[in-house]
């Protein structure tokens, strides 16, 4: 009996890897996190599947849910949005497995981000603008930022920032970046990418909160800012360079005449 984490990607159903669908195909326990895993992905569970939206279950009781299919030798389908590293919880369950000598392994899926980029068209690597995107949030009361781990600062290295969780807290994010970034650098919100409801916002730090607030937007949506959103003069990389050469385009010789 195996627990296997999943990643279920984004939202669309067709955003699951081919791995994932298929441990869900033939679990017969699927514990999901209702709140942002679609529910096509968990209909392709086998009939007879024991299917569980975890949304209003505690750690322990996910735990005793994962103990009751191991009881029984059944393997566990536990599926996470996006990719389950991130934001996940899947660190504490796994410690948990781990005391009680249950074998897991993880399965990545499409991150919330890599979606919301796709959805705006953007590359979030440009180079000599950014190379570097730091995947964060802000605090709320449940879940304090660790000390070091500043907005501003992130801002201020000009990485592109992918903020999650943090809609609600957009005051407190703009506060952060304006010294930065100025009321005129750009930031977009997508609501819910790659779901069928799905809402792009593009904007500047200036207009970003009133567009938020007229779109009624309030949860599960990805704030992506950074100098690399409104670049368009940015240098094409080296790799693709006709003067370029590298071990799998060697150097070409010139025609002799
Ligand atoms: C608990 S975290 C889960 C992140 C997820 N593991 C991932 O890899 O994207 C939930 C937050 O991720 C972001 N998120 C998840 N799915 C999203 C989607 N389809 N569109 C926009 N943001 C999303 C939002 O910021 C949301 O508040």
């Amino acid at each position: 009996m195996t627990v296997h984490f999943i990643g279920a990607g984004p939202g669309a159903p067709d955003l699951i890897t081919v791995r994932g669908l298929a441990l869900i195909r033939r679990c017969p326990v699927v514990l999901y996190a209702g709140s942002l895993v679609p529910a096509a992905v968990v209909a392709e569970a086998p009939a007879g599947a024991r299917v569980v939206d975890t949304a209003a279950l505690t750690l322990a009781e996910v735990i005793a849910a994962m103990q009751e299919a191991d009881a029984a030798g059944q393997d566990v389908a536990r599926v996470h949005s996006g990719d389950p590293s991130l934001y996940g919880a899947i660190a504490e369950q796994i410690r948990q497995l781990e005391r009680l000598g249950i074998p897991w392994t993880i399965t990545p899926g499409v991150p919330a981000y890599a979606a919301a980029a796709a959805e705006l068209g953007l590359e979030l690597t440009l180079p000599g603008i950014a190379q570097t995107v730091v995947l964060t949030r802000t605090a709320v009361r449940a879940s304090p930022m660790p000390p070091g781990e500043d907005l501003a600062a992130y801002a201020r290295s000009g990485a592109t920032l992918a903020i999650h969780l943090s809609i609600n807290n957009l005051a407190q994010v703009l506060r952060s970046l304006l010294p930065v970034y100025g009321v005129d650098g750009p930031i977009a919100v997508v609501h819910r990418a790659s779901w069928p409801d799905q809402r792009i916002l593009r904007g500047t730090l200036g207009t970003i909160r009133q567009q938020v607030k007229a779109a009624g937007i309030t949860r599960t949506a990805l704030i992506l800012t950074g100098p690399a959103l409104a670049a368009l003069d940015f240098a094409d990389s080296r790799l693709y360079a006709a003067d370029h050469s590298h071990v799998l385009r060697p150097a070409r010789r010139s025609a002799r005449t």
